[in-house]
């Protein structure tokens, strides 16, 4: 079994400070989000923000993915590469996914953004989404397992019509932006590795409106949902406590585009 880094109070403080700052640049697309603009604003709104705290973007030229952060219109599931000639339209569901590197820590999170007014397919993946991240989260402590997680996950993303990507996972991250353990959204209660308080990982659910399979695109990166259904996925970034856990991804306001719409009609 691989080791599962434990992080200092040193490693923690770090990760807080590059968790904040991942949040807040997510936040700040939420909040400039309109139809009509595209991916590639998307993309230079992440770098100048992120080059603007003296951070550096994780993705750009990470196993080399040739932007600065990645962007999923609709049936994407995850690595969508931004372009100028992907235009955001109203009805749109889109995952932005912001990385940042500081001081030698990684802050991964991301979110789906409703683009105008949402079809009843978009609401319901995209809530469903959210709500499997709020439950992985919900069964975070220190003598808690992964298949825990999983399980949550996929019990409320099966019962609600919905599946779960079983091609991508979670990552322990700190120093390295993919590390130990792998943290698969599907899962057993009561089987897989045990969490201990000092963990730091991602929990980022992939959720499919349709079928779980997925094909890469032949730009090697987009990841797209093999029956074209539309496909939603919510990420933080994650420490371990005694008694559950601390997210070093948290926001300190709703997220503008996402949060509340759902209520909408
Ligand atoms: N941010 C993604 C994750 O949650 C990974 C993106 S890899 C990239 O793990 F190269 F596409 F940026
Ligand atoms: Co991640
Ligand atoms: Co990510």
């Amino acid at each position: 079994m691989a080791l599962v880094n434990i992080a200092s109070p040193q490693d923690i403080q770090r990760m807080r400070v590059v968790g904040k700052m991942a949040a807040e640049t997510l936040m700040l697309v939420g909040e400039k989000l309109v139809a009509g603009m595209s991916t590639e604003d998307i993309d230079r709104l992440v770098r100048e923000d992120t080059l603007r705290r003296g951070a550096k973007c994780a993705p750009l030229h990470y196993h080399g993915f040739p932007k600065s952060v990645c962007t999923s219109i609709n049936d994407v599931v995850c690595h969508g590469i931004p372009a100028p000639d992907a235009i955001l339209k109203d009805g749109d569901i889109v995952n932005v996914d912001v990385t940042t590197l500081y001081d030698g820590y990684h802050g991964d999170t991301s979110a789906t953004f409703y683009v105008g007014k949402p079809s009843e397919g978009a609401r319901r993946v995209t809530e469903v989404s959210r709500k499997c991240l709020d439950l992985g989260i919900a069964e975070v402590r220190d003598g808690a397992r992964l298949g825990d997680i999983g399980a949550a996950i996929q019990e409320y993303a099966e019962a609600n019509g919905c599946s779960v990507v079983r091609k991508f996972v979670g990552h322990g991250i700190g120093k390295k932006f993919h590390d130990e353990p792998k943290v698969s959204h599907i899962g057993k209660r009561g089987t897989g590795v045990r969490l201990r308080a000092g963990m730091i990982f991602t929990i980022e659910p992939m959720i499919n409106l349709g079928d779980y399979e997925v094909d890469i695109l032949d730009d090697d990166w987009t990841a797209v949902t093999h029956d074209g259904s539309l496909s939603a996925q919510f990420e933080h970034t994650i420490l371990v406590t005694r008694d559950g856990c601390e997210l070093l991804t948290k926001r300190d306001g709703p997220l503008a585009n996402s949060e509340g719409l759902s209520l909408l009609g």
